[in-house]
């Protein structure tokens, strides 16, 4: 009878959002260049609306190239290749900029940190025709050819796209999709592989763990608590799916927890420090929670009402920050807008069911009250009162 009747209400919405982020997928296929250029091979790169086009030439070991990634005219968009390891520091790219008449320039450079200062130099490997960029359409392109170092196919490649302020090269974003513009790359058979790729899945697998887990069903589990108790019918069963929710939410939660754990220690030198303390606050409350249950007083027991207050406080200390910790997140990974468009929505659902069912809740122990009163019959606190 108080079977989960909730679920229904979100599980769609959540289909819909997992449906949006997968539908990214784009053709780099129909492009083309100025100059007569053609390019064999092409990848829609992973992240930041950009792709390369290539063509590797096996005679000399060197490779066309053409870079292009949306930009507003505000903007400057970089693509290179790094030659020691993944990532940006150490990589020798190409960035393309514009000043306030539209001239565009490339300025070749090798990043020797990560706030490196930008100087117009030689790169680590040949590149037998200088770069060249061109802004159309609201995207710049890049043209060069390189002499792939070391006469491999497969090199470590990272891409950006930040802001010009000033007449110079701003620092791009440091969140989000410009924290996963990298990716290896063989040139030969043109697979692009790992990090950007499979990264990307794992933080969207974590925000989605978490946003259910703790954002979802640990808030309906509480409001099935408290307001399904309330009807006398319901007395057993909504204590089995109260416990059923949360159980269920716990799991999910600790598996996007520990997900998100092996994340931040991958990404050294980048760690979102007040996002990591909450979600390891949230793991520690909701833990408590879970061994609170087996020392849980007997109903009668006198101090059965310290461990309500107990139990209570610390489960909406998890639902808030639980769901200011899903806000953090999403700030972090600024995926499709339709994410934090849904999970307002989902949020704004549960939230308006809660002040419903919290008035009727009212109404009904209220009446009850002066019912039990007028028939002489007081303070009867037999598990169907509101509680904190
Ligand atoms: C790469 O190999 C090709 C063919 O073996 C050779 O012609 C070329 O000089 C080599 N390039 C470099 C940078 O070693
Ligand atoms: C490399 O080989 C290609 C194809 O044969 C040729 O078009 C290109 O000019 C060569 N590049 C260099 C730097 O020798
Ligand atoms: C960097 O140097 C190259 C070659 O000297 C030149 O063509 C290019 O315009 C310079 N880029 C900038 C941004 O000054
Ligand atoms: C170049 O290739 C050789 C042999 O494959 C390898 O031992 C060496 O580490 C490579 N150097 C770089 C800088 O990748």
């Amino acid at each position: 009878m108080a079977r989960p009747a909730h679920f229904p209400a979100w599980l769609p919405l959540l289909v819909l959002l997992l449906a949006a982020g997968g539908a990214t997928a784009q053709t780099c296929l129909s492009a083309t260049f100025t100059g007569g250029r053609t390019f064999l091979k092409c990848n829609a790169l992973p992240v930041l609306g950009a792709s390369l086009h290539w063509t590797y030439h096996a005679e000399n070991g060197t490779a066309d190239i053409a870079f292009r990634a949306p930009s507003s005219t505000a903007g400057w968009v970089a693509w290179g290749i790094n030659p020691t390891r993944a990532g940006m520091q150490g990589s020798n790219v190409f960035i393309a900029s514009q000043d306030a008449s539209g001239a565009v320039s490339v300025l070749t450079t090798v990043l020797e940190s990560i706030s490196p200062t930008l100087t117009n130099g030689s790169l680590s490997f040949a590149v037998p025709v200088p770069a060249s960029a061109e802004y159309s359409g609201g995207a710049y392109t890049i043209y060069a050819t390189v002499a792939l170092p070391n006469n491999s196919t497969s090199h470590n490649t990272v891409w950006q796209a930040g802001p010009i302020s000033g007449g110079s090269i701003s620092p791009h974003n440091p969140t989000g999709q410009n924290v996963l513009s990298m990716q290896n790359l063989d040139f030969l058979s043109g697979t692009g592989s790992g990090a950007s790729n499979s990264r990307l899945h794992r933080r969207n697998l974590h925000g989605v763990l978490n946003a259910v887990g703790w954002g979802i069903l640990i808030p309906l589990g509480a409001m099935i608590a408290r307001y399904l108790r309330v009807f006398e019918g319901a007395d057993p069963a909504w204590f089995y799916v109260h416990i059923a929710c949360q159980i269920s939410g716990y799991a999910l939660g600790v598996g996007g927890w520990g997900l998100g754990l092996k994340l931040g220690s991958e990404s050294a030198g980048l760690t979102y420090q007040p996002h990591r303390n909450i979600g390891i606050a949230i793991f520690a409350l909701a833990t408590l929670q879970v061994f609170a249950l087996f020392l849980r007083p007997d109903p009668k027991n006198k101090y059965r009402v310290y461990w309500n207050v107990y139990h209570h406080s610390i489960g909406y200390s998890v639902i808030v920050l639980a769901v200011v910790n899903i806000f953090k997140g999403l700030n972090i990974l600024k995926p499709a807008t339709g994410w934090k468009t849904g999970y307002i929505a989902i949020i704004a659902i549960l939230g308006g069911v809660a002040l419903v069912l919290e008035a009727i809740t009212w109404v009904i122990v209220l009446r009850r009250r002066k019912r039990n009163q007028s028939s002489g019959y007081g303070n009867g606190t037999n598990g169907t009162g509101l509680q904190l």
